[in-house]
Formats: C-alpha cells, sequence, structure tokens
C-alpha cells in the first residue's frame, strides 16, 4: 500500500527497526514521525550490527529517509550518526531529509531532564536523560529553537543567545548546575549548522509529493502507544504522539493519506523506566526473559523489565492507532518455555474483570492480570511455525481480530516468517 505506519504497540523496543528494515525494502521513502536520540534502533544486516538512534533506519538499506516536523533533533547526535553511517560506505546526502520545523534538542535540555528526575528522586519517571522532555517543552511554550534556525547565522546566534541566557538561570539557582558559555555555544552550533545545512527540507511537500507520483511511503514511530503522551500511561511516557495519527500531524499530510497501520509487538513485553506494568514477570522467570531476549535498552544500556503478553494493553493498541496488522516480534525467545502465560482480563480493585484498558489511570495503577496459560513448543522455531507456536500466534489473532502478518523468529534481518 502506498502509505503504511509502523507503530510500536507496546512500551516502545518491540523490536520497530527490523520490521522497518525488512518494509523499507519495498519502500520509496522512509519516514520517522516523533521522538529523537531516547530511540533506538538495533538492525543487523549481513552480520553488521547497526544502533541508530535519529536517523530513520530505512537508511541502512539505501532508502531516502525522512525526519519530520514532530521530531527533535540533538545536532550532535545526528551528525554523530552520519559520520559513522559514511565510514561504513552509506551515503547520506541527498537522501536524508530532515525537516526545518523539527525542534533542536539543546544541551541545557539533557541538562535539565537528568536534573529533574535526580530532584524527582523516588518519583522520577526513568526518562532516557536526553533531554526529550525539555525540548518539547520549550516547543510548546514557543521558545524552542527549530532546525530552520541554523540556516540563518544571525538569526542563530540570537536565539541562541536568548536561550542561554534563561537556562543558565535555571541551571544556577534551580539546580545549582553549572552554567552554559554564550560564545563556546555560538561557535559550536554554527559549526553544526553547515554541517546539517544539505540535509534541511520542506518533508510535509517531500511526502505530498511522493504520495501523488505513486510512490511508496513508510513511516516509522519510535517508541511505542503506552509511551504516548496523550493516550500513554502518563506520566511515564515521552512527551510526543508516537501513536499512527501522529504521523499525519508530524509529516503535515491528511489523517486520509494513511492506508496501512503495522503494529509491532513483542510476543512478550518489556518496558524501561518507570510506571504500572500488569503483566510482569514475578520470580525468576523475569531474568530468564531478560536474559534470552538480550532485554538491554538501546540507548540508556538498562536492563528492560519483562512481561508475559498483555492483550488487553494490546487491544488499546490496536483500537488507538487503528491497527491493520500485527507483527509479533522475538518469539524465538519463548521457545524454552513450557508454558506460556498470557493476560487476558485485568482484575480491578473492585473484583470486576476487563477485556479493556482502564481509562482511569488509578484503576490501571492497582488492576492484576488474569492469565490464560498456553503451552510452549518446545523446540527452536525454523522455517515454520511448530503447532502450539501457530496456536499462540491465533490465540493473540482470534483475541484482537487482526490478522498476525510477520513473526519474529531471531535478531537477524532474514529471521522473519510471513504469514499468511
Ligand atoms: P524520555 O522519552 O527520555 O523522556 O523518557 C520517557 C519515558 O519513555 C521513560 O519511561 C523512558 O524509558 C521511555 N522511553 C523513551 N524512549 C524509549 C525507547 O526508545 N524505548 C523504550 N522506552 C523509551
Amino acid at each position: 500500500m502506498p502509505a503504511t505506519v509502523i507503530v510500536g504497540a507496546q512500551w516502545g523496543d518491540e523490536g520497530k527497526g527490523k520490521i522497518v528494515d525488512l518494509l523499507a525494502q519495498g519502500s520509496d521513502l522512509v519516514c520517522r514521525y516523533q521522538g529523537g536520540p531516547n530511540a533506538g534502533h538495533t538492525i543487523v544486516v549481513g552480520g553488521e550490527t547497526y544502533k541508530i538512534r535519529q536517523i530513520p533506519s530505512g537508511i541502512v538499506a539505501g532508502k531516502r529517509s525522512a525526519i519530520g516536523a514532530g521530531c527533535v533533533v540533538d545536532p550532535a547526535v545526528l551528525i554523530g550518526e552520519l559520520d559513522e553511517l559514511a565510514q561504513r560506505g552509506h551515503r547520506t546526502e541527498g537522501l536524508l531529509f530532515v525537516s526545518g520545523n523539527a525542534h533542536l534538542v539543546m544541551p541545557w535540555h539533557v541538562a535539565l531532564d537528568g536534573a529533574r528526575e535526580r530532584r524527582l528522586g523516588r518519583l522520577q519517571i526513568g526518562t532516557t536523560r536526553r533531554g526529550i522532555g525539555p525540548a518539547y517543552a520549550d516547543k510548546a511554550t514557543r521558545i524552542g529553537i527549530r532546525v530552520q534556525d541554523l540556516l540563518d547565522p544571525k538569526i542563530l546566534r540570537q536565539k541562541l543567545e536568548l536561550a542561554v541566557a534563561e537556562k543558565n538561570v535555571w541551571l544556577e539557582r534551580v539546580y545549582e548546575l553549572e552554567p552554559f558559555d554564550v560564545e563556546e555555544i555560538v561557535t559550536a552550533y554554527l559549526g553544526h549548522a553547515e554541517r546539517l545545512r544539505p540535509y534541511v527540507a520542506d518533508t510535509s511537500l517531500l511526502v505530498d509529493r511522493a504520495l501523488r507520483s505513486g510512490e511508496r511511503v513508510l513511516f516509522e514511530g519510535a517508541q511505542g502507544t503506552l509511551l504516548d503522551l496523550d493516550h500513554g500511561t502518563y506520566p511515564f511516557v515521552t512527551s510526543s504522539s508516537p501513536i499512527a495519527a501522529g504521523a499525519a500531524v508530524s509529516f503535515g499530510v491528511g489523517p486520509r493519506r494513511i492506508d496501512e497501520v503495522v503494529g509491532v509487538a513483542k510476543a512478550y513485553v518489556t518496558r524501561v523506566g518507570e510506571g504500572p506494568f500488569p503483566s510482569e514477570i514475578e520470580g525468576p522467570d523475569q531474568a530468564r526473559v531478560q536474559e534470552l531476549g538480550h532485554e538491554f535498552g538501546t540507548v540508556t544500556g538498562r536492563e528492560r523489565r519483562c512481561g508475559w503478553l498483555d492483550l488487553v494493553a494490546l487491544r488499546f493498541a490496536v483500537r488507538v492507532n487503528g491497527i491493520t496488522s500485527l507483527a509479533l516480534t522475538k518469539l524465538d525467545v519463548l521457545s524454552d518455555f513450557a508454558a506460556l502465560p498470557v493476560c487476558v482480563r485485568y482484575r480491578l480493585e473492585d473484583g470486576t474483570e476487563t477485556e479493556d484498558l482502564p481509562a482511569h489511570q488509578s484503576d490501571f495503577h492497582h488492576c492484576r492480570p488474569v492469565f490464560e496459560t498456553l503451552a510452549g513448543w518446545g523446540c527452536e522455531i525454523g522455517d515454520s511455525l511448530p503447532r502450539a507456536a501457530q496456536a499462540y500466534v491465533s490465540f493473540v489473532e482470534g483475541a484482537l481480530d487482526v490478522p498476525v502478518t510477520l513473526v519474529g523468529t531471531g535478531a537477524a534481518r532474514e529471521r522473519v516468517l510471513a504469514l499468511s
């Protein structure tokens, strides 16, 4: 289909990079629509591992790639990725387009993110400390610096001077941190501006033209549905809109231009950072899933909390994204287990049970999972699904009324089964 959105259907880290990489092969333009260097896609191609944080992973497949207005961009990180891709033989100029309306993550955003988390102590959100929340906050208060500001040295200097003056007050007086030196910042960012100038583009026009000429456009979200600022498990969320509708907002195209929404979910669930997690595994299987699935953050290296597959949360993801098909990743991680609990309902504090994610945060915070246990398959997954693995997949499809069209069976690019 001409316009497809790939969305994380859980709390991020669903293995979207690999699915994007796969679907990118048949796409003409790959578009990242939200987040910034808090994301981390791991792609394994021909034995080489790529860990990409900002550039759409389609670039590894040599596809035209765009970063939309709804993203935040850390210039230093972006330049680092451009350099690394160049070293590994990938062309980026003429292939990567960055929206002039995207906002910049500045060093004070990073400093403030860490300082706020430290101050929150036990109540911290567990952010990636990459400056994401403070950058989006400045965007919303309309004092942010945008990618297009890099194109005009005079405006850039003006904006940097203003920003440094204000942020230094916060850093010094509120958080007792070292202030930034305005001239050092101006010199560094004028340098970044020169590097990034060739990549700045009108990405709304780019996507519109691509769709009009019949090209296939793939929108990739970072993070996941339950980390959505509006619809996720607030305040334990990120500061942007990972849900599918975010793609239309970020790229400035009408919502009716989107044809398909592919939800990516692990065959179990993981979450990094704080916040409620109903199907979180209790007991030694927690460490076992973590180890078998190598569940450590791509960006922060933090241990990911592991849970059994949660169909209540997935049903919510199907609803808010309009998911038309699902990719179930890392099914192979479950091959070691004789019995597989799947969360089918939540039991609320008053004893009632629900198949739908509670709308009120207190209900969600206190609910308990109701599991049904499915049989494991007890062998490695080869070129086809063992019978019990097929039953596991069918159970998910039946519960959600959405087809599972792709199943991930290993880290390498080719370890994906297409189901008809
Ligand atoms: P922030 O996006 O750094 O502000 O972090 C807010 C929340 O989103 C925290 O719970 C993070 O752990 C989580 N988060 C942000 N990016 C990712 C990601 O790429 N994968 C999983 N969790 C993420």
